[in-house]
């Protein structure tokens, strides 16, 4: 096996701040970081963002700042991600850094000049309002029209000037690649996905834009900019100095030892990546492992849902160490899993607070009133036989759990330790011992034998959990730290008597379930199961006995809808949220309508653009300012408005219905 370990998250889309998926990938990357460096491993764990494309361009727009502020702002989010969770990567990089920008443009031109790329025309299903394409797949199809997902328009088939990657060349290499390394594709069951997925044929790929300004320029050819996903996932080759001067590790690291992904973005790293690879000449990574979501609520993560788990909440009410030990072990790691508080505080106090804290306490508390704070070196002898034999089984299946990413069955592992540990404690009873002076070497034996499982179990959690296990590593009056201890060479008795690290320290200290869950719930973090949101909640049923929340056809002809055309848009003076803008209904003058869409929309953007308004709403005043209808929007899934697009050949002032 070689010395060095090279380790990769995705580098994460700067559109938005992270939420508790991004954290669980890096998470998961500081642990095995940790774990390897343990076992002897040179390791490099590279981290970092995203910060090219449309969407990040857009993004920009709608917070109406230059795009390299808000990229700044939303990458510094992320660095501080890994400030407050203690999460250390090797290399931060950022697909903005120059060194970054030459080393895509190396790659795209070693690809171009191994003839892997040609010029041609992309030809593809183009939506006005969302100012994107759409794959053949993507697109809606109404009759033997194709349709935008988003807003239902007829798409219009653009063709731009492109560079291709000839992906359909690397058909045969590629499921030859699968058949000889298995393991390259991780759990087992994306691998027979992407098999069947390219054994389907592989088209060639667009690999760059003439619509796209904010990305990195093709070389020799300015008036494209790279594809963005060429663009991120050569991040992994540059951040080791491949194509730039700014950063050495290519010769040591490179091929790396796996890429963690979650399985949205597994075809991009099983099928493009490896392919470009090949293509460049550069050997291929030696796995990559797709990790299952965290849903909340039984739904995906979204902020229009209202379900998005806070990181910030988390770190304000729980320890570094109880989120970590949560999302190891309630998931298995190829799965998706519900993250709900209920049963992370419940876990908590069941397995932490209960589990290694209490038999920590237990045991350390009686070694300093009973042994005057000297830990005895564990001894073998028939009592403890089951223990020590325990402790054995229980590193091998740990160590070959963590290798092959098992996070939750390893902590099972460790637990079921405890639990032997504990039926020891219950039959050895060194509190009774301690009465009894003339047993103190029964008590000794006792002692000595928990404080050996704790030291055990400090070395083999301290990655998923480090800083209770140095804190556990420090009270067993241990030298050093568990950080650089091998688990691998853990031996039953390896430590001498020693004095106990100063005062007791509880571990984990019990939440109060109700108490914690009405904080989180009053700051608007959980909702209990069968609370509707409160945008949600249900109206008063109508009268004359109809079903809750359903009105006449009557009822809905009374609301007056319009198709209009904004003609002018501004800012409102000390409103954030609001723009002001004229709208043309038909009528003899444009309307002037307030609308509360300043967030998602900069104002030149609105001007031409088609709306629907509610023209029969009773005028309103807002910020002394009369309003004369309301926009129809939608909330996105980024939480901000997206207003409804009618269709462009309606004239000004046709009803809608
Ligand atoms: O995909 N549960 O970036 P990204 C678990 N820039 N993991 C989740 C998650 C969830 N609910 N949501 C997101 C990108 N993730 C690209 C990567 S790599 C060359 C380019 C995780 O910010 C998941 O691992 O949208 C996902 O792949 C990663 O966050 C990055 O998401
Ligand atoms: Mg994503």
């Amino acid at each position: 096996m070689s010395s060095t370990f090279y380790l990769t998250t995705p580098i994460y889309y700067v559109n938005a701040p992270p939420h508790l998926g991004h954290l669980y990938t890096t998470v998961v990357g500081d642990c095995l970081r940790r774990h390897f460096t343990q076992r002897g491993r040179d390791v490099f764990f590279l981290t970092g963002t995203d910060e090219h494309g449309r969407n990040i361009e857009k993004a920009a727009q709608s917070a109406g700042i230059p795009t390299q502020q808000h990229v700044d702002q939303t990458a510094a989010k992320f660095q501080q991600m890994l400030v407050d969770f203690s999460l250390e990567s090797s290399r931060f990089i950022r697909t903005t850094d120059p060194a970054h920008k030459a080393g895509a443009q190396k790659l795209f031109q070693t690809l171009k000049d191994n003839g892997h790329i040609y010029k041609g025309q992309y030809d593809g299903l183009y939506c006005v309002a969302c100012n994107q394409y759409y794959t053949e797949r993507e697109a809606v199809s109404q009759g033997d029209e194709k349709t935008c997902p988003v807003h239902g328009l007829a798409l219009e088939r653009v063709k731009e000037e492109s560079y291709f990657f000839r992906l359909s060349a690397f058909q045969q290499p590629l499921l030859e690649h699968y058949r000889k390394h298995p393991e390259f594709i991780r759990p087992e069951g994306r691998l027979n996905e992407v098999i069947a997925f390219v054994s389907g044929g592989l088209e060639d790929l667009s690999v760059s834009r003439t619509s796209v300004r904010w990305g990195i320029p093709v070389p020799g050819d300015p008036s494209h900019t790279l594809y963005v996903w060429l663009d991120a996932l050569s991040n992994y080759i540059t951040a080791l100095g491949y194509g730039n001067e700014e950063y050495d590790g290519f010769q040591k690291y490179w091929p790396a030892n796996l890429h963690l992904v979650g399985k949205d973005i597994l075809r991009f790293h099983t099928v493009y990546w490896p392919a470009f690879l090949m293509g460049a000449g550069l050997e291929l990574p030696r796995q990559v492992y797709a990790h299952g979501m965290w849903i909340s609520g039984g739904r995906k993560m979204s902020k229009t849902l209202g379900n998005v788990i806070n990181i910030h909440a988390l770190r304000k009410h729980f320890s570094v160490d109880a989120v970590r030990y949560f999302i190891f072990r309630e998931k298995s790691f190829g799965d998706d899993s519900d993250f709900n508080y209920p049963a992370f505080i419940r876990r908590y106090n069941g397995e932490l607070a209960a589990g290694i804290g209490n038999l920590s306490s237990r045991t350390l508390t009686l070694v300093q009133s009973s042994l005057g704070g000297k830990v005895p070196q564990a001894g073998a002898d028939a009592d403890n036989e089951k223990v020590r034999a325990v402790a054995r089984e229980v590193k091998e299946e740990f160590l070959a759990q963590m290798e092959q990413l098992e996070f939750n069955v390893a902590l099972q592992s460790a637990w079921r330790l405890i639990s032997e540990t504990d039926q020891y404690l219950q039959a050895t009873k060194p509190w009774a011992l301690a009465k009894e002076p003339s047993r103190i070497a029964e008590l000794e034996k006792s002692l000595g034998t928990a404080a050996e499982v704790l030291r055990h179990l400090a070395v083999m959690l301290y990655p998923l959990m480090p800083q209770s296990m140095e804190s556990l590593w420090g009270q067993l009056g241990l030298a050093g730290s568990p950080s650089r201890e091998n688990p691998e060479r853990l031996e039953w008795g390896g430590a001498g008597a020693r004095a106990m690290g100063g005062a007791v320290a509880a571990l984990f200290q019990r939440y109060n379930e109700k108490e914690v869950l009405a904080t989180l719930q009053a700051e608007g973090e959980y909702r209990p199961e069968g609370v509707p949101p409160a945008a949600e909640a249900p109206k008063a049923p109508p009268e004359g006995g109809a079903e809750a929340g359903v009105i006449s056809i009557d009822d809905f002809m009374k609301v007056d809808l319009r198709v209009g055309i904004v003609k002018t848009a501004d800012r409102v003076q000390g409103a954030d949220k609001l723009l002001k803008l004229e709208v043309d209904l038909g009528e003899e003058q444009p309307r002037q309508i307030l609308a509360g869409i300043a967030m998602a929309y900069a104002p030149q953007e609105l001007v031409g653009r088609r709306v629907v308004v509610v023209a029969n709403l009773a005028p309103r005043k807002m910020r002394g300012l009369e309003s004369r209808g309301m926009l129809l929007a939608a909330t996105g899934e980024d939480g901000k408005p997206a207003l409804v697009v009618p269709p462009e050949n309606v004239p000004p002032g046709a009803k809608v219905r």
